[in-house]
Order: C-alpha cells, then structure tokens, then sequence
C-alpha cells in the first residue's frame, strides 16, 4: 500500500450515490486513502454529482467555484474529481465550465478510479488536459469494485443501502436517467447474497435493496435462472442478523401480486412503500410515457392494504409537467386525497436537455408551478402530520442506528421510516427496542424503550453493536 492520503467525497441526489460514494471509498481505500469530513485536509475531493433536476445539476458548479477559491486561499493543491450523473451527461463539458477540475468520471467507471487518478496525479496539476471517462464499458463495475472492510461498515451504522439494480429502461419523458444510468442491468443474486452476508457479519441488521426500478429485478440465480426481487428478498432475510428489509425505488407497472404477497407473508419486509405516481392525471400520466394510469395506482394500493392493512405509502410527485392545467392538477390532489401518504417528495417540473418532454408545447410558468407546489405540499404535510400522530401511544420497533443531539439520546427508525428519539445507552446503537411512542414533532417522534434486542432468534454471528441476548432494561 502506497502513502495515506486523505479522501473526501460529497454526494448529492438520490440513495444510490450514498451506496456510490461508499464503494469509490472502498475502492481508494485499497490505495491508501483515508476518508476525512472536511473538504480543507484532504488530497483527493470527489463530487458525487445529481442530474435530475436543474438545481440539483448547478449545484456542482456552485461546489466546484466555492472549492477553488478556497484552494486559492490556502493556497492548497488538491486533486478535484467530478463524478455521479452530472459526469455522465456533461463529460468534458465540465472541463470547460470549471476551472480546477482533474478528473470526470461515470457512474458505471468507478471501478477504475484508482488508475484514473494516478494518471491524473502524473499529469501532475496540468488541468487543461484533464481526464473524461463516461463510456459504458463491457465489464461489470461490481466484479471489480472491492467488498467494504469491516471498519468501514462499522462506521457506516446498522442500516445500509445495497444495490441490487441499475440503470432504467422505462423513458418517462422528463427523466434523465435512463440517459445517465444507461440501460436496466440487474446483479447476479449470489453477489448480492455475499454483500449481504459480509454486512450482517459486521453487525448490519437493516438492508435497503436499491435501484432506480428496483421491482423489475431480474438477476441470475447460482443456477443460472432468472430471479425476480420476491426471491432476493426472500434469500435476503434469511441471512442470519437480518432482521429488516426494504427496497425502493419502485414502478407501478411491476409491482406484482408475488411481491404484493410477500407484504403479507414476510414479517422482515418493513410495511413501508415508496411508489412514485408523479401526477393523478391520465393525460399528464399519458403524456409523461408513464406505462400506467391513476385507476392502475389506486389497484395497488388497495391491494397492498388488504394484505397488510398498516403499509405506509410515500411517493414522488412532479407539479407543472409541460402542458398540466388546474384540473389535471386538481386530479393530482385527488390523488392524495384519497390515498393517504405517510410522507412523500414533491417537485417542480425541471425541464431537462435531452429528454422528450423539454421539447413540449404547454411550459406551464413559474408562478403556477410555486403555487401548485406550496398546495400539494400543504397537503402532504398535513397528512404526514396526521399518520405520526396517529402512532402516539403506538408501540412500535425501531433500528436504533446513531447517538441523539444530546448526551443520552439516541435515534432510531420505525418500520415507517420515521426518526424516533430516545434515552438509552450508545451500546444501544445496532439492536432493535420496542418503543412506545408518546411525542409527535414536525421533526421526528419521541419515545420510551421497552424492550429491545427481541430477534435474538435470529442474532447477528458477531455483532460490534452488544451482547447478542442482552436486554435493554425499560
Ligand atoms: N423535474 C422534476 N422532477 C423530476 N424527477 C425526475 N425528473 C424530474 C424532472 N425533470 C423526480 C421524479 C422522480 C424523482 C426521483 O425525481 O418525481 O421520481
Ligand atoms: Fe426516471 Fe421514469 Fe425510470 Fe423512474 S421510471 S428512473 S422516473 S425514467
């Protein structure tokens, strides 16, 4: 191993750029790079960089600005890496917005950062003639990036994020991804299998399957046959120390009545649904090349509540889709109105070069977006304000997963996703407590341990976190 130098990244965007970060780390840390939390000591920076909306995409420019004139004031050489979906679809682009930038790599290249940066550190700070890798090369980027060391799952907590598929195939008009992800490509089962087995070794309890159409998983078995997410995420439970599963992100056209019935059958798969819908209109849906209308999302979500009645629903939501008119919108509310969601994530339509809908008739202006924004945010709002409280005097088990604000609180995840405070001791962290919920914030929920650790059915082989039948008093 060569010198210890220091590595920061920052990720911006979605889920699958956290998980992203942590392999490039792994990746460099086999190079002998350390991670550190500030961006001033370190020797390589990484931006972990989001394309899906406007904003998001010139953050990086703002970052790269911001991270040149410190360097300039410190007068400090650092290596500067752009990577994530602004790399893929701005490639050299970014070498002439942006002074200071060595290195833009793609997401599906991040195997190969360790000779990308040598190479770039051979020619030694000439920036102009700064390294651009977005192909989509042949070979699987997970055959080559390395598995995470037991420090560095530690470090990262008792939930973890996997991912199990890539890319999407599905074209919804507004999107970037399937231009930036590339094609739909699932990992093979057994490779998702030893991740998960290697986490859970190292005291990991809850794992998120992720991907951008995570319920069209169709990864080969160690048969060779095709596998579909019921499977995984039944195989995925079964791992000793597993006790919690959930997988996101998914699309209505494939959720299927097996998956649907695993909700029923399958106590570790969290009662937790995140189902984008991005409008209640069939035209706007229509227009949008959903592959679905708002009849097809209404039959799922009866379905999922006759097979396990306390599922929470969360989705994503795009207001002022080119052409959307106050009674399309007006059906989106509806939408809301009649199913109920535990929280959701709502955007302004951000038109994107490159894709279908950027071309469209119909813009809607700014001031119409903002005013259909703050409605359907005030609606969500209230509804996420009344499931929360609805679960006070509820006992429900969270994933204690970090130390609280102040000395002797910690926080931990409900089956809902909600963040629960509580007192309790940091050996805590990385066991599950049964909690009664008694306070309701617009930030998180408070609650009282009741017991705790009671998998112990199924206990971790070998957990850091505590005693494998340690109880936690009341
Ligand atoms: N404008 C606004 N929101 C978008 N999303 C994706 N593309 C756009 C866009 N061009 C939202 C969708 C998606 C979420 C991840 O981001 O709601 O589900
Ligand atoms: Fe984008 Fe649609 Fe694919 Fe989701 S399903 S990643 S919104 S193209």
């Amino acid at each position: 191993m060569s010198e210890t130098r220091k590595l920061y990244v920052r990720s911006f965007g979605c889920q699958m750029n956290v998980y992203d970060a942590q392999r490039m780390t792994d990746t460099l840390a086999k190079e002998g790079y350390v991670e550190t939390d500030s961006p001033d000591d370190a020797d390589l920076v990484i931006l972990n960089t989001c394309h899906i909306r406007e904003k998001a995409a010139e953050k990086v420019y703002s970052e790269l600005g911001r991270l040149k004139k410190a360097q300039e004031e410190a007068g400090r050489q650092q290596m500067v890496a752009v990577a994530g979906c602004v790399a893929q679809a701005e490639g050299a682009e970014i070498l002439k917005r942006a002074r200071g930038v060595d290195l833009v790599v793609g997401p599906q290249s991040y195997h190969k950062l360790p000779e990308l940066v040598a190479d770039a550190q051979r020619r030694g700070g000439n920036r102009r003639a700064g390294i651009v890798e977005t192909e989509f090369p042949v070979e699987d980027k997970f055959d080559f990036l390395p598995p995470p060391t037991r420090a560095a799952i530690n470090k990262r907590g008792p939930a973890a994020f996997v991912t199990v598929q890539e890319g999407c195939d599905k074209f919804c008009t507004f999107c970037v991804v399937p231009y930036t992800r590339g094609a739909e490509v699932s990992r093979p089962l057994p490779k998702i299998l030893d991740e998960v087995i290697r986490l859970a070794e190292a005291g990991v309890r809850e794992v998120t399957l992720i991907g951008q159409n995570v319920n069209a998983y169709h990864g080969l078995d160690a048969a060779g046959r095709s596998a579909n997410l019921p499977e995984l995420i039944r195989r995925i439970a079964d791992v000793p120390g597993i006790a919690r599963v959930r997988y996101t992100t998914s699309h209505p056209r494939d959720m299927d009545d097996e998956l649907i019935g695993l909700h029923r059958d399958l106590p570790a798969l969290m009662p937790y649904l995140h189902l984008p819908v991005q409008s209640g209109s069939n035209r706007i849906l229509a227009a949008m090349n959903r592959k679905h209308d708002r009849e097809l999302f209404f039959e799922i979500v009866d379905k999922v509540r006759a097979v396990r009645p306390d599922i929470a629903f969360s989705s994503d939501f795009i207001v002022g889709f080119p052409g959307e008119t106050d009674a399309d919108f007006a059906d989106t509310m509806d939408l809301v109105q009649r199913v109920g969601f535990a929280s959701a994530f709502s955007f302004k339509y951000s038109s994107r070069p490159g894709t279908p809908a950027a071309g469209m008739d119909g813009q809607v202006p700014e001031e119409e977006k903002s005013a259909r924004i703050h409605a359907l945010q005030a609606l969500l709002d209230s509804q996420r304000l009344a499931f929360d409280t609805a679960c006070q005097g509820r006992v429900l088990d969270i994933l204690i997963e970090k130390p609280g604000r102040f000395p002797g609180q910690l926080i931990g995840r409900s089956p809902y996703l909600q963040s629960i405070v509580v007192d309790g001791p940091v050996e805590a962290i990385g066991t599950l407590a049964r909690v009664e919920v008694h306070g309701v914030s617009t930030r998180n929920l408070s609650g009282d341990i009741r017991g705790g650790e009671f998998f112990v059915e199924r206990p971790a082989r070998e957990s850091r976190f505590i005693g494998q039948s340690e109880k936690l008093e009341a």
